[in-house]
């Protein structure tokens, strides 16, 4: 292997759920003013699963195009990472491997901490990518984000997945050494085994979050890490849109840089655009910041890019990737401006219906509705196992 051999990501693709709910419907139903919504927090709609929808599904919806367009010949890891898991034994990347009809030499794990998961995940991916360059690694990150309804939570929900192929020599975007790394013992978002929804202590989980960006910028400079002036923009971890732009200005003021509006607009405006729209997605969230960027950026060829993932609990990397040369041929701009528009309205009291539906967990059988137009479903739980249906 040459020394300038370069590793990261050869191709991205994501899904989003069959359902939306406005914020406006969301604001008309609880009193909220708008501005709230779309200024305050930076959110104009969230992604709804269909009742036939999970990660599982959302995670095969998305990487199937991968495999399309390179087969799986070289694909001898699968790794998922959620934090929306819906089982505690078998990794959800299993189902998924099942449904794309992967090679069985191949191995496949789950991995968790929060929203940061997916970047583990790269990161250990790029490791075994760089053992065999041969090799290719399937990253999913998939996500259903929920919590209580009426709750401030309830106004950041989502739901996606994106699937990322590593590989050497990548198309889109070359992932450099250096990572800042950050880990700090807090309680500022988490979900116990026996809730179906997250816990959020909101200001704390922005204060912990803005102090994670602080240290691991931090810990990227004593690694040898750029300078902060050669980035061309920044894919922040957005579990509100907003929170991009919170933590922008917080590493730009930590820095002692200008915090002036248009640069920062600069640095975040085209990241934005997809998260606005589908809400967190946990895990995928600072790849669909990504996907955003390159789908909508006037040529970014061989410019740096920072990546900060965060995850609550709490886990922060920041790390740099330069965009390949000839990266827009690879961009799955229109089937990503699809997977958003596809998405059929719901009104709130449709909302409501489907964020409180749970399977009985007596071990029955319990088929699931048939709601979603895409191509996997949730056919429903039968003797505690989940079936899946290619459609
Ligand atoms: N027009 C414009 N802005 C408005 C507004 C209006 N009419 N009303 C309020 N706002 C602004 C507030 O000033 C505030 O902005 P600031 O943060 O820049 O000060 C923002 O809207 C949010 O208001 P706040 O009162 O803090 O809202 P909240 O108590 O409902 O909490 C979250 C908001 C984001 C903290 C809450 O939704 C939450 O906890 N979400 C989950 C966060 C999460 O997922 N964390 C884990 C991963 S990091």
């Amino acid at each position: 292997m040459s020394s300038n051999s370069s590793f990261g990501i050869h191709d991205l693709s994501f899904a989003t759920t069959e359902y939306v709910l406005s914020h406006e419907a969301l604001a008309a139903y609880n009193g909220t003013e708008i501005g709230k919504y779309h200024i305050g927090i930076g959110q104009r709609s969230m992604s709804v699963p269909a009742a036939d929808e999970d990660i599982v599904t959302l995670g095969a919806t998305a990487a199937a195009p991968i495999i399309a367009r390179h087969g799986s010949d070289r694909i001898r890891t699968v790794v998922f990472a959620t934090e929306s898991s819906i089982d505690q034994a078998k990794s959800a990347g299993v189902y998924v491997h099942s449904l794309l009809g992967l090679s069985s030499a191949c191995r496949v794990v789950e991995l968790k901490q929060a929203c940061y998961g997916a970047t583990a995940a790269l990161q250990f991916a790029i490791g075994l990518v760089r053992r065999d360059p041969d090799q290719q690694v399937l990253v999913i990150a998939s996500d259903v984000s929920r919590y209580e309804l009426d709750s401030p939570g309830e106004a950041t929900q989502g739901a996606a997945a994106v699937a990322m192929l590593v590989a050497a020599d990548p198309a889109l975007v070359r992932i450099e050494n250096p990572s800042g790394l950050f880990t700090a013992d807090v309680m500022d978002f988490w979900r116990p085994n026996y809730l179906t929804t997250a816990l959020v202590d909101g200001q704390e989980s922005v204060q912990a979050y803005l102090q994670a960006v602080a240290s691991s910028w931090k810990d990227y400079g004593e690694q040898g890490g750029r300078a902060l002036e050669e980035f061309a923009a920044f894919c922040y971890h957005q579990p509100f849109t907003k929170m991009a732009y919170k933590a922008h200005h917080h590493l730009l003021h930590h820095t002692g840089h200008e915090t002036d509006k248009a640069a920062i607009e600069k640095a975040i405006g085209q990241t934005v655009a997809y998260n606005a729209t589908i809400g967190n997605s946990y895990t995928a969230s600072v790849y669909l910041a990504l996907a955003a960027l390159l789908d909508q950026a006037d040529d970014l060829t061989d410019q740096p890019i920072g990546f900060l993932s965060y995850g609550s609990g709490s886990v922060a990397e920041f790390f740099a990737g330069t965009v390949a040369p000839g990266y827009r041929e690879h961009l799955r701009t229109e089937a990503n401006l699809a997977a958003i528009a596809r998405r059929e309205p719901v009104d709130h009291a449709r909302y409501r219906e489907l964020h409180e539906r749970s399977f009985p967990s007596d071990g029955g059988e319990h088929l699931t509705p048939r709601q979603t137009t895409g191509p996997f479903r949730l056919a429903g739980l039968s003797g505690h196992k989940r079936i899946y249906q290619t459609r």
